[in-house]
């Protein structure tokens, strides 16, 4: 080799190396960024998710899986004979109607066999069979087929922000006026621009597009950032979720991976390290409810086996994070998107935007928005809107869908929208986050005077009931409050929503209740104080019984 030849080999060689360090370097970023839970490692978590073998406890040692007594476990066991005997009589209806549906509904079947930790899920199924009926609403209260009245405490999945009565009104109203051109799909009609109009003066946004789910309006949004940023990753943060699509669920639950999502740590210096580093970032969705219990999925009573929820608000820390986040992303010219489908109208008007004083590029809502139906909404910044380019028309960002802008839901969003305007729903609003403060911290109050192992948490009218003793039964809570006239969605204990017209007395009445139930959980035995159990010996308990169950039946990895 002559020369120059020679200096371009070692020069080539060179390059390679730096490039090879660098790409490590940004490998082992990427590396620290992921939060250490297995929700943090998707790939990690759907294998093991894999391995995971069925096994579930018979009676011996259903109530004794703690290694209680005999005279603990007959306690339990009474008490759970009683509870089903009443669940039998009271919810007679609603139980043998649940169970001629379930047989056709997959959704039920799915949400059935979700509601406890599944080793003790037969038997909960058979004893305390599930009742998922409703016949009427009525203030804050929901009734049954057997007209049992429960206090509702799902507020329909975070729908439910100003009392179900608000959105019946909503929909007949809603529907009176559009009634004339009814379902007709293609032409808008012109309430529409009402709506557009609120809509952009309440995000501070310049245009709207109209779909109908949260779900469809977060995928629009991640569309649109990588149409417009020639990016192809989007960046979510662990324990978060943003609808049932793939690329939002890299992990559990979806059958494929996603190849083009990084789960990063929230409130961590790594991932905005991530963010100034990578090039090939379009986007990053925040869900702000995360705030209250960041990195960690939404607490659901079937993930209850030890007992500890680790939820946390801080709504300053939070707000911090998200104005940091905000300044990388407009360094990098990365799309910072929030997903407010689940806190927007619920925090406030203006939504997380406005809690937390920071500006979005696309916001997607949803749920409440529709007044009643069902609804997303993306809304955004001009240039991020824009669906196709002027100088290359075969170059597009397509999104569709038949029933975008249905007359109905823009009717009934109409009149929710003009409900924003008016003093009422200022007050509710302008009160709401001391009134649900208080009202927790008072429920607090009485949870301790009684030693009652139980602590809420909350961020406004969003709470989660957090257990402050180890113990492999805190899901039974959902069965005793159920008892109690206390309705509750399928995850349980994890969510409890209440709808902003709750009153003093309403509350007091689900209070007492809640007291009650706990009471009674605690009177059969289920809250056994034995010190030698900790989380993580339960842990360790139900980690050693997997193994067995492995090592004996290796073939029951994936029931079909
Ligand atoms: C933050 C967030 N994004 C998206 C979705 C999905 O919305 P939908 O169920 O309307 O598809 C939800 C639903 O709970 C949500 O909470």
């Amino acid at each position: 080799m002559d020369g120059p030849t020679t200096l371009a080999f070692y020069g080539l060689g060179a390059a390679a190396v730096a490039t090879s360090v660098a790409t490590l370097k940004k490998r082992l970023e990427l590396s620290q960024a992921k939060h250490r839970s297995l929700s943090g490692h998707s790939r990690m978590a759907r294998r093991l998710a894999r391995l995971m073998p069925f096994y579930e406890y018979g009676e011996d040692r259903f109530f004794c899986c703690d290694g209680a007594p005999e005279d603990i476990a007959a306690r339990r066991r009474a008490g759970f004979t009683r509870l089903s005997a009443l669940y039998r009589t009271r919810f007679a209806k609603t139980i043998a109607h649940t169970a001629h549906a379930s047989a056709a509904i997959s959704d039920l079947r799915f949400t059935d066999a979700y509601r406890v930790p599944f080793q003790y899920r037969e038997l909960v199924a058979a004893q305390l069979p599930s009742a998922a009926f409703a016949q009427s609403s009525d203030g804050v209260t929901i009734s049954d087929l057997d007209g049992n009245r429960f206090y509702d405490l799902t507020g329909s999945y975070g729908v439910n922000v100003f009392g179900y009565d608000f959105y019946k009104q909503a929909i007949e109203r809603g529907a009176a006026r559009v009634r004339e051109l009814g379902p007709v799909l293609g032409p808008y009609h012109p309430l529409i621009v009402e709506n557009v109009e609120a809509l952009k003066v309440i995000s501070g946004l310049d245009e709207v597009s109209l779909h109908m789910s949260g779900t469809e309006a977060v995928m629009q949004a991640v569309r649109l950032a990588r149409y417009h940023t020639g990016r192809s990753h989007l960046v979510r943060f662990c324990g978060a979720y943003h609808g049932w699509w793939g690329d939002v669920q890299p992990g559990v639950g979806n059958p494929v991976p996603a190849h083009e999502t990084y789960t990063l740590t929230e409130m961590s210096e790594q991932s905005l390290r991530v963010l100034r580093r990578r090039r090939n970032i379009a986007c990053v969705l925040v869900n702000p409810l995360q705030a209250l219990h960041p990195n960690a999925s939404p607490p659901s009573d079937s993930a209850l086996l030890a007992g500890r929820r680790i939820p946390r608000f801080d709504r300053q820390a939070y707000g911090e994070w998200l104005r940091r986040l905000r300044q990388v992303c407009t360094e990098r010219g990365i799309v910072l998107i929030f997903d407010e489908v689940f806190v927007g109208f619920r925090l406030g008007k203006g939504g997380a935007q406005d809690y937390f004083g920071v500006r979005a590029d696309l916001v997607t809502y949803g749920k409440t928005l529709g007044g009643g139906l069902p609804v997303g909404v993306v809304c955004g910044k001009r240039g991020l809107m824009k669906r196709f380019r002027d100088d290359r028309p075969a170059d597009v960002c397509f999104a569709r869908g038949t029933f975008n802008s249905h007359p109905y839901v823009m009717a009934t969003m109409n009149e929710f929208l003009r409900y924003l305007q008016t003093p009422q729903a200022d007050a509710l609003y302008r009160d709401a986050e001391h009134i649900w403060n208080e009202r927790a911290h008072a429920l607090n109050m009485r949870l301790a005077a009684a030693a009652l192992p139980l602590e809420i948490i909350n961020m406004s009218s969003i709470w989660t009931v957090c257990y402050t003793q180890p113990c492999r039964y805190n899901w039974m809570l959902q069965y005793y409050l159920r008892a109690e006239g206390l309705l509750l969605s399928w995850i349980g204990t994890g969510r409890l929503i209440f709808s902003l017209n709750y009153s003093a007395a309403d509350f007091a009445a689900v209070a007492e209740r809640f007291v009650a139930a706990a009471t009674a959980m605690r009177n059969d035995g289920w809250w056994w104080d034995n010190p030698a159990l900790t989380d993580k010996s339960i842990k360790r308990t139900v980690l050693k019984e997997m193994i067995l169950q492995r090592l004996l039946s290796p073939r029951t990895t994936r029931p079909r």
